[in-house]
């Protein structure tokens, strides 16, 4: 048996030879064919022989799937420029296509009425079917109010909404017209969104007046109000009903449900080299300020169509639900770019895991008979807290493959979702990747068919990827049983172009570290099998319900304090959100507050500048902290001290050694229970 990667096109443009085995449209062609044999490679026998021909025959195995996958405007001449030390990278070069036309108008063309989203509504049973005809009309009519309001090729336009179909066609209808969109969580603050949108020069907003989330009410247009207030780039504010509820008109405001119905139901894609730009999305790093991470047109889309598929092994008629939010690079490529490129039908869900009850997942999977169904380790852990009866009320059979991504998924919560939601007989896959990445780099599948998959680990490479460890002194570590920093050695087609205006950052965090190689910010184990488990983060960023914060961004919105002279801020366990906030304050001298409304102060401060998940899990006020003599603050002591350690290693670099038994002390008598 030839190994088949299922990808659905056929090689014959002009009659597909597999037209007439089952209803199902050739992705080039638009004829019909059978998924599992639209693809071939026909020399390679395993997996491991088709993954060392990934790696061997880069050009030739990205090329094909760009060939075969995509729809070309003009085809590609190049397939790859690309180097590793300087940081460029160019993907398909000549070529033209348009983001969109891929997503939504050749599905809209052979298969008009097939679901492209079923929108989960926050409001538990109220799902809303949109087909790929309905996306592309409402896709269309954005885009042409856009266009009317002046927003053009290059500009970026931020979105701040719920997860909703108008969200979806808002994305599309920016990459129609060739702006850039900036998702930005519609959990951030004020002045998150108002960083963000400032960093951006956006010059559009993209709102919903409310959003529900739980049953509970949030303010968007509020936030969208006053964050707009701080940024002159806005020219417009385009805001969609969800609630309707009454709220001052602001002098940027447009109705963009009233606008959309005025406007055109056709509008005209845009065309874009492989290399335009087609979105940014902001993450933490290590300093204070979220990077805007670029993403391309043709690779990203590539590679996030390439995994959807394969990792996942989705059919032509199978429900596919990511729940994730549209505002992480999760919902980027795995609820939108990916499944709708695939011509998948995709859910998008708006609630959260446990409104009504910690059942909603699970009576969701069945009243929506779902096939594939990808989470986060967090919501796993939290309903495996919330007890076996609830997916036990559920006929969860639809379920095929089980993903999880954010965090290290631990034992027991993978033996949960293994046996208690996937019933043992599905596939779970534990992948890895980061909005860096654009897709899944390391996932137990795609694999021989039944290799065995290990609890905790993400284990095997992706096709293209060809992962690398090092040490500190930059050695490469060869063989297995290794620890160091994970890389990757090779250019694949969907990694980040750039750090929206500032390519220098993006030099020094991703490819100067490790000259040579990208390097992930995480540690990883490479075990004796050879498979690769994800350590964790090795920079100053925490993974709080696997969403990244750097300790400098907490650390700058609690030093806006009055009363704070400085803090320093760690990631420590916490049994459901895998990392929580543990902030050290020092006080000024003169100060007189109460220590119980500075703490308050703080954590409201922390959830105004950043968002909610920020705030801190425990505060504790210290005289001072551990610092070199050069100021330099060793987070690793109070990382250690936390975790109840009494050795600290070599503390005589330290402009006050005796600091850290206070320390230690007084965390001792804060009378909290952390874990
Ligand atoms: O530390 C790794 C962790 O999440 C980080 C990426 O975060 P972000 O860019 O927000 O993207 C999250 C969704 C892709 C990584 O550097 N991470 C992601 N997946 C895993 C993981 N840690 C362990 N195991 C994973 N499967």
């Amino acid at each position: 048996m030839a190994y088949h990667l299922a990808a659905r096109f056929c090689k014959n443009t002009v009659s597909c030879k597999f037209a007439k085995a089952i209803n199902f449209s050739c992705l080039r062609c638009n004829v019909s064919t059978v998924v599992s044999s639209s693809f071939e490679f026909p020399n390679f026998k395993t997996h491991n022989e088709l993954h060392e021909f990934s790696i061997n025959k880069t050009d030739e195995f990205w090329a094909s799937l760009a060939h075969s996958r995509l729809k070309w405007l003009k085809s590609f001449h190049t397939t790859q420029q690309c180097n590793m030390d300087e940081g460029k990278f160019a993907w398909f070069f000549g070529g033209q296509l348009n983001i969109a036309d891929n997503c939504v108008d050749r599905h809209a063309l052979v298969k008009p009425d097939k679901v492209a989203l079923i929108w989960e509504k926050d409001e538990p049973g109220n799902q809303q079917l949109v087909t790929y005809r309905e996306l592309q009309e409402m896709t269309c009519r954005i885009a042409n109010v856009l266009k009317a309001h002046g927003v053009q090729k290059g500009d970026r336009v931020a979105i701040y909404m719920p997860n909703s179909p108008i969200a979806v066609a808002s994305m599309l209808a920016c990459v129609r017209i060739g702006a850039m969109h900036t998702v930005v969580f519609a959990g951030f603050s004020t002045e998150a969104l108002a960083a963000r949108i400032q960093d951006a020069s956006c010059t559009a907003v993209i709102t919903s007046d409310q959003a529900l989330r739980g049953g509970k009410i949030i303010e968007l247009k509020r936030t969208v109000d006053a964050a707009v207030a701080k940024c002159p780039s806005v020219k417009h504010v385009f805001v969609s009903q969800r609630t309707g509820a009454d709220l001052p008109n602001m002098p940027l405001d447009l109705p963009l449900d009233k606008l959309m119905a005025q406007a055109c139901q056709h509008s005209a894609i845009e065309i874009m080299e492989s290399e335009d730009p087609s979105f940014m999305l902001y993450t933490s790093g290590s300093t204070g300020k979220p990077k805007g991470i670029q993403h391309s047109t043709a690779g990203y889309l590539l590679y996030a169509s390439v995994t959807h598929q394969s990792v996942f092994n989705v059919g032509p008629d199978d429900v596919y639900a990511c729940v994730a939010d549209i505002g992480w690079i999760t919902g980027h490529s795995y609820v939108v770019y990916g499944p709708l490129a695939n011509g998948a039908t995709t859910v998008l869900f708006e609630s959260v895991p446990t409104y009504p009850d910690p059942g909603r997942y699970w009576e969701m999977v069945e009243r929506l008979q779902i096939n594939q169904f990808y989470t986060a380790p967090t919501a796993i852990r939290l309903l495996l807290k919330a007890g076996d009866a609830w997916p036990q009320k559920y006929n969860l059979s639809s379920l095929k493959v089980l993903g999880c991504v954010g965090e290290p998924l631990n034992h027991e919560a993978w033996h949960w979702y293994n046996e208690l939601i996937g019933q043992s007989k599905c596939d779970l896959v534990d992948t890895w990747w980061q909005t860096e990445t654009g897709g899944i780099c390391i996932t137990p599948r795609p694999s021989e068919a039944g290799a065995e998959i290990i609890a905790g680990m993400p284990m095997r490479p992706f096709f293209g990827i060809e992962p690398a460890i090092l040490d500190s002194s930059q050695k490469l570590l060869e063989g297995n049983d290794v620890i160091g920093s994970l890389c990757i050695k090779k250019p694949w087609p969907g990694i980040a172009r750039t750090i929206y205006g500032d390519h220098e950052r993006y030099l020094d965090t991703y490819f100067r570290p490790f000259p040579g190689y990208y390097f992930s910010g995480d540690g990883a184990h490479r075990h004796s099998n050879g498979y690769y488990q994800v350590t964790g983060r090795t920079d100053d960023v925490i993974n709080v319900s696997g969403h990244r914060l750097g300790t400098a961004e907490v650390e700058d919105a609690i030093n806006e304090h009055a009363a704070v002279a400085e803090s320093a801020v760690i990631g420590i366990p916490h049994p459901i959100k895998g990392e929580g906030i543990y902030a050290f304050l020092v006080l000024k001298d003169d100060v007189v507050l109460d220590q119980v409304c500075i703490v308050s102060e703080v954590n409201s401060l922390v959830s105004t500048a950043i968002a909610k998940f920020a705030v801190p899990d425990h505060i504790l006020i210290v005289p001072a902290l551990p610092k070199t003599r050069s100021g330099k603050i060793m987070r690793r002591i109070l990382r250690k001290l936390v975790a109840g350690e009494t050795e600290f290693g070599d503390v005589s670099t330290l402009a006050d050694p005796s600091i850290v038994q206070v320390i230690a002390r007084l965390h001792l008598d804060s009378n909290r229970n952390l874990m």
